[in-house]
This record gives structure tokens, sequence and C-alpha cells, in this order.
């Protein structure tokens, strides 16, 4: 398996460039569905959900390209209307080809992307909205199945919550619709006005973009688009709050300060000197940050994706944090490897009280999503030694460039194969050899407590694995 050894005490300074944002080219991609004809998307970040999503899109019958960072989909005239299980688990964001495909077809069937790791992510406001506007919507054997034979018809959507999810999808499915689309609550975010001005591009009719009212007027098609997916907002905070905490000054380039506004601020009140320019931003950092508090909330809020790299500033910050989470249940998760670098949490519900301390301390961690990741990475740049951070597949879906780039900008760290921990086999419990004397077991055999293990074996309480086996504890 990779791992990524990052070793502590770096000071980031440099300038570095925020890739463009996969939560906004993943639904960009989509959107293609919407027009027959070759779309091209530039600024697109080299991760593989945007293989997947073209492999989601070639299954629905377009033609993918893939070229540096543009991405050119052909959709054809009569696109497929099935998205299976094993592309959508990947990828939560195909579920967003639900919207198109019923607004192109009349119908799609798309597999239920489930929960994931940072916790339970419903459809309710997609179907609600989608009902609303005359589809039927049902589920079955973990499928999402909507069709509009006679075609979708605009409506009033009142949003309970500013869903980014729903909101595309919505949007998506009101542009071809007959008739006003009016989306209330909508959602705000910048890769939601990314993905209206490409609409736009296309031809539909939209107004309120970025804000929470939008109002779609449908028209019968649209054309094919040349468009530049949007700065990563959640990349550029990474490294904003990366330079805040190893007290750094690290020019973040290819990205509108004002998505990451508030993130700023925070770093502003932990004693952080902030810039910003048009597409850039700056963060200089000369001592130990002071805590502040931190809540998540929908665009403008604090961005619930930053609150890996929040809890990780307040973990080595002067004084007690509160950190509270408002978007996903799950999103704690990561707080038990947090705490494996010696950072003091607690958590309570969506509350975690993180004291600071001066310096963390370097342990093997796992990461257990993308941003999670990304933050145990800033962390162990706060420690007293080499952190080995396994999971790093799930870094690779968010930052394609972060080993080289942390390099640059004076980090010591490398990325390494490492082999397999060794599975463990439950063969040496069955009863295959009695144990020899004094507790220790024979080839397959079981230990007692105490007791050494053989090949394979596995050690009782106290004991010490042999090769194949696995001590308590690690
Ligand atoms: C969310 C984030 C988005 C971030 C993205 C990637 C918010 C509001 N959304 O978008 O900023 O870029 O993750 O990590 O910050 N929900 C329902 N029913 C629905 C739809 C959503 O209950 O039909 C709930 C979800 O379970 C979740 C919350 O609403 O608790 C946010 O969902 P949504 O904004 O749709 O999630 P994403 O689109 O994944």
């Amino acid at each position: 398996m990779d791992v990524i050894r990052v070793t502590g005490g770096a000071r980031l300074a440099g300038d570095v460039a925020a890739v463009g944002a996969k939560n906004s080219a993943l639904k960009l991609m989509a959107a293609t569905l919407l027009a027959p004809g070759r779309s091209v998307i530039g600024n697109v970040p080299l991760i593989t959900d945007i293989a997947v999503m073209a492999e989601v899109l070639r299954r629905l019958g377009c033609q993918v390209e893939m070229a540096g960072d543009r991405v050119a989909v052909t959709a054809p005239e009569q696109p497929g209307t099935d998205a299976a299980y094993d592309l959508v688990r990947q990828l939560r964001a195909s579920i967003c080809v639900l919207g198109p495909l019923l607004a192109r077809c009349g119908y799609a069937r798309v597999a239920h992307p489930g929960g994931d790791a940072i916790g339970s992510r419903g459809l309710d406001l997609h179907v609600a909205g989608l009902t609303r506007m005359g589809a039927e919507v049902t589920g079955e054997h973990g499928y999402v199945i909507a069709s509009a034979p006679g075609g979708l018809r605009g409506a009033s959507i009142w949003l309970d919550f500013p869903s980014v999810g729903a909101t595309e999808n919505l949007l998506m499915a009101a542009v071809l619709a007959r008739g006003v689309t009016e989306i209330d609550n909508a959602a705000r975010e910048p890769e939601i006005v990314d993905l209206c001005a490409m609409l736009t591009g296309m031809g539909a009719r939209i107004s309120g973009a970025g804000s929470s009212r939008l109002e779609v007027a449908g028209v019968p098609t649209l054309r094919p688009v040349q468009h530049a997916c949007v700065g990563d907002r959640i990349v550029a905070g990474t490294w904003a709050f990366g330079a805040a905490m190893t007290r750094g000054d690290v020019t973040v380039t290819g990205v509108d300060p004002r998505f990451i506004e508030i993130a700023l601020d925070k770093l502003v009140l932990a004693g952080c000197l902030v810039e910003t320019g048009v597409q850039s931003l700056r963060v200089r950092m000369d001592r130990r940050p002071d805590a502040v508090d931190v809540v998540t909330l929908p665009f403008p809020g604090f961005a619930t994706d930053l609150l890996p790299m929040a809890i990780a500033l307040a973990a080595v910050s002067d004084g007690s944090s509160l950190v509270t989470e408002n978007i996903f249940d799950g999103r704690f998760m990561f707080i038990n490897e947090m705490a494996r670098l010696g950072a003091q949490i607690q958590t309570d519900g969506h509350h975690a009280v993180v004291r600071g301390r001066e310096r963390l301390s370097s342990a093997p961690v796992r990461a257990t999503d993308i941003r999670a990741g990304a933050g145990l990475v800033m962390a162990a740049l706060c420690t007293d030694g080499v952190t080995e951070i396994s999971g790093v597949h799930h870094i690779d879906r968010g930052y394609p460039d972060v080993v080289p780039d942390l390099r640059r900008l004076g980090a010591t760290v490398e990325r390494a194969v490492v082999p397999d921990a060794p599975a463990i086999s439950l063969a040496p419990l069955r009863p295959a050899g009695p144990a020899g004397p004094g507790g220790l077991a024979g080839p397959g055999g079981l230990a007692g407590p105490g007791g050494l293990a053989g090949p394979g074996g596995a050690a009782g309480p106290g004991g010490a694995a042999g090769p194949g086996g696995a001590a308590p504890g690690q």
C-alpha cells in the first residue's frame, strides 16, 4: 500500500497553485449530458474521481477524452439511462447525472450512492424537487428510478436545507423543463455559480446564481460549450491553514479568496497576516496561533470540508477551541487518528473541544476521507518526528500533487510503498494441533495467555505474534 511520510518541523513557505475544484468539475462533466455534441471543460484536476466520472459518462454513451487538465465529452443524441452501482459507489457525485438524464431522456435509473466515511447523505430533497417538477421517483433494489415520460415542467421548489447536490440536480433538470422553475433556499456555493455559468454558456436561462433563490426558464434544447472550472477553495484553504500551523508564508494562486473569506478571517483571528488578490491569497504567520472557535455552515459559512484543517490548527494553537460541525453527522470520525498524534480532543455530538499543544507527537495514522487525510498531513508537519499516513488513496482524490507541492514549500515528505499488513487467518484457531508445553503453540496452533504464537498464529492477551500474526494494540 502507499503511504506518505511526513517529517515534522518544516515551515511551509513559497507559492502553490490551487487546482480546479473537484466538486465543480464532476458536476460540470455531468452537465455535458444536457446537450448533444462535444463540450470541453478546462482546469480539471487530475484525480481518480474525474476518471470515474468519465467512465460513468462513457457507459451512458458519451465519448470522453482526457488530455492534461482538459476533458472533452461528446454526448450522444440519445444517452443511456442507467448509472450502475459499481461506479456510483466509488463516487457519490455521480448521483448528479440523475437530473440531466431525466431532463434529456424522461427516464433515469441511478444507483443509490449510500453514505460514506463522513456520514449519511440523504436524497429526499432531490426526490421531492424532481417530484414537484412532475417526475415519478421510486426506489427499487438500491436504485433511484425517475421517470417523466411527458417531460418535466417548471415548479416552485423550497429546499428544507440548502443542499449542494439537490440544488445541482434540480438546476440541471430545470434548464430543459417546460416553464419556469424557482428554487428557494438554494445552495450558494461557488461551485453552484460555476455550474450556472456553464449552463448559461450552453444556452440555459438562469437568474440568481450565488443567491438563495434561483429562477430557471426552461429552454427546449441546449448547445455544447467550452468552460474552465473554477479554482478549488478547499485546496486553497488547506494550504492557508498549513501556513498558519507551521508559522509559514504561503501564497496560493488560481482561486478567488472570497470563496473562503470566513476561513481566512479565522486565520486573522488566530494571528496570521492575510493578503488577498483577485485570484490569490497569501498567509503569513510568525508565532504560535491563538485558539479560535469554528462553526461549519453552508456557504458563505465556514466550509465543512475545511473542518479537519480547523481541528489540526486548533490542536497546535494556544488555548482551547470549540469546533462545531453542522453538515455531516460523521465528520468527526477521523478524530481518533488526530488523537494518535497527541491532539487533545473531546467530542460531544456535533461539537469538539480541542485543547492546543505546542507540538504533536508523530505516529502511524490512517486517512479516513479526503479532507481528514489533508488535515492529518498538515498536523504531521507539526509533530516531533516522522509520521506515516496510510489511506493515501483518499488524499489523492482531492490533492493530485500533494507530495511535490509540500516539497516545493519546504517540507520533508515522501511517498512510499510498504507491504500491506498481513491478513489474520482464522485457520490457527481451528483445532488442528494441540498447543505445546508452556503455552507455546506449534505452527497453526493457538497460544495461551502470555504465550507466543507460532508462524501464522494469533497471540493471546499479552502475547507476541509470530510472522503473520498480530499483537494486541497494533
Ligand atoms: C457537501 C457540502 C459541500 C461540499 C461537498 C463535498 C454543504 C452544504 N455541502 O455537498 O459544500 O463541497 O459536500 O464534500 O456544505 N441532505 C439530505 N437530503 C438531501 C440532500 C442532502 O438530508 O436530499 C443532507 C445530507 O445528508 C448532508 C447535508 O444535507 O447532511 C448536506 O448535503 P449536500 O449539500 O447535498 O451534500 P453534498 O452535495 O455532498
